[in-house]
């Protein structure tokens, strides 16, 4: 099995950041490793994808790993899949509740959005430099300040749950799976992880359809 320096052990906590990612990805020009979590209580300019806002004011969870993986540039989609699935099954480990992978990686629970990846990376040649794989996981944030963050209706751990969750142990449950999935991954390749992943696969019908048979294709030989 490839060496893999664990997540967990080294994190940096910030009170304010403008993006977790942004932060991430300066260590990592200044020669930060693999397996540093960078951490913070709010935002002011969190991203998403497809360069939305991630309204991000204290109550939520905000994160951001630096990755060097050892896999081929034609897997990189994978590790988004691969920290869907892992936040999934923190969530579920933590609360009891199985969220569903909206594609390609938000979580719902209930139809209604619990959590965000935004995964950035740098490619040289034939070669991973680094991902920087960020998440959002709404834990007892203000709802109304939720309402304006995202295209489809949200909720947060808090408001399913009916009393506030601890932010640590949801921080805690995401180390933990994180490490369980990704060192698998590593022995194993990636079968377990899609697999995990198409069976909790929200149904949108047929947009869905075309790109989880484009993701088989991509993966073909892994699927
Ligand atoms: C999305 O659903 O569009 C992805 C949202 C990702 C948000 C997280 S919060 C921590 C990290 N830092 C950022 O600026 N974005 C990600």
């Amino acid at each position: 099995m490839q060496s893999y320096q664990e997540i967990g052990n080294k994190i940096i906590w910030l009170e304010e950041v403008d993006s977790t990612n942004n932060y991430a990805k300066k260590l990592i020009e200044n020669g930060e490793e693999e397996g540093t979590m960078v951490l913070a209580r709010k935002q002011t300019r969190g991203r998403g994808r497809e360069d939305r806002n991630w309204i991000s004011p204290e109550g939520g969870l905000y994160l951001s790993l630096i990755l060097k993986p050892p896999f081929p540039v034609k897997e990189l989609s994978m590790m988004t899949l691969l920290t869907a699935v892992v936040v999934l099954e923190a969530i579920e480990k933590l609360t009891g509740f199985r969220c569903q992978v909206k594609w390609p990686n938000d979580l719902l629970l209930e139809g209604r959005k619990v959590c965000g990846v935004l995964t950035e990376s740098k490619v040289v040649g034939e070669a991973i430099e680094y991902v920087v794989v960020g998440v959002g996981v709404n834990v007892n944030n203000n709802m109304e300040e939720l309402s304006t963050n995202l295209q489809y209706p949200a909720t947060s751990l808090q408001e399913k749950l009916g009393y506030e969750v601890e932010i640590s142990m949801v921080l805690r449950e995401i180390i933990l799976s994180f490490n369980k999935n990704y060192k698998l991954t590593l022995r194993e390749g990636w079968s377990v992880i899609l697999k995990k992943w198409k069976e909790n696969l929200y149904p949108v019908g047929e947009i869905h359809r075309q790109n989880y048979l484009s993701m088989g294709n991509q993966e073909g030989e892994l699927a």
